[in-house]
């Protein structure tokens, strides 16, 4: 299989298409980033790479950090986690407060915000450091030092975080919540305010392709039952309310960002990271879904 051939065609064919959505604005140092942005990395179980665009520019990956510090707790909790968070689709936005209210404090699933509340609260309970044991973390993964906060995006997202805020003390009313709401709330929009380029995220995806074990890093990440339901929950989880169309379109786990960011995995096969900040109304990249859903349509292969 000719990757770089083919990630070259998908970005010619998307780039045709001339798709327009939205800057996510609502966090508003995100709103500066150029809207025409586009870059694709593919990683192959081999640690080839092959890039197209701006395929080695940064940017915020903001939810996509969910994954990495669901997969940082999950050994450690081993089923207690489950009691805290569901694993179901939410069918809901993002940020939805609601769901929360009927559901007694247990967000649906942990890539939802309030889910991700859920986790940075128990990385704070297990970690004395957990900012930088998430940096440390992902730097692991991908090899090499890469990993950088963006302080301005990290405190106008801090400055504008009440719904995040309001999530927050709702989940502690119910008991879901064991540190302070400062901590908890500080140290997710820590995260989500890493930046990495489309090569290194896709290198911090490629274990979950590989069955949990990172050729970057040398060492299994998380054992096999561990790294299968991971990727269960990208598939079922990781496009919020467009999941299910992310999976009937494209058919791959993974998951979204409001940067414009999308990682995803082929299992056996590869990691694939894109990035075009121009989001649809579900808060997901137009370009980014389209590029792999025409990439996934020219395999020869597929998960089904
Ligand atoms: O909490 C927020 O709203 C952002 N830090 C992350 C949201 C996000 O990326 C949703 N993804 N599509």
């Amino acid at each position: 299989m000719d990757y770089q051939a083919l990630i070259e065609e998908v970005y010619k064919e998307v780039n045709d298409l001339n798709l327009k959505g939205k800057v996510a604005d609502y966090i508003p140092e995100l709103a500066e980033v150029d809207g025409d942005k586009f870059g694709i990395a593919l990683v192959d179980l081999e640690g080839n790479v092959y890039g197209v665009g701006d395929y080695e520019e940064a940017f915020s990956i903001q939810s996509i950090s969910k994954v990495h510090t669901l997969a940082m707790v999950f050994h450690k909790f081993k089923s207690k986690l489950w009691s805290r968070v569901n694993v179901e689709p939410s069918g809901n936005p993002f940020n939805s407060i609601a769901q929360l209210e009927y559901e007694k404090g247990i967000p649906r699933n942990p890539f939802i915000n309030a889910g991700a509340l859920v986790i940075s609260d128990a990385l704070i309970s297990k970690f004395e450091n957990p900012k930088e044991e998430i940096i440390d973390f992902i730097n692991e993964l991908v090899g090499h030092q890469c990993v950088k906060v963006n302080e301005s995006v990290y405190q106008s997202e801090l400055d504008h975080s009440e719904r995040n805020t309001a999530m927050a003390y709702f989940l502690k009313a119910y008991g879901n919540i064991e540190n302070s709401i400062q901590e908890v709330l500080e140290t997710y929009v820590y995260h989500c305010a890493m930046e990495m380029c489309c090569v290194d995220l896709a290198k911090s995806f490629s274990f979950f392709a590989n069955n949990g074990y990172s050729i970057f890093a040398d060492r299994e990440i998380l054992n096999e039952s561990h790294n299968k339901r991971m990727n269960a929950l990208m598939l079922t989880c990781g496009f919020y309310d467009e999941s299910g169309e992310f999976a009937f379109r494209v058919g791959l786990p993974g998951k979204s960002g409001v940067g414009g960011g999308v990682a995803a995995v082929m299992p056996n096969k590869f990691s694939i990271a894109v990035w075009s900040p121009q989001l649809n109304e579900k808060g997901n990249s137009l370009k980014s879904i389209k590029a792999l859903e025409l990439l996934t349509d020219k395999l020869h292969f597929s998960l089904f």
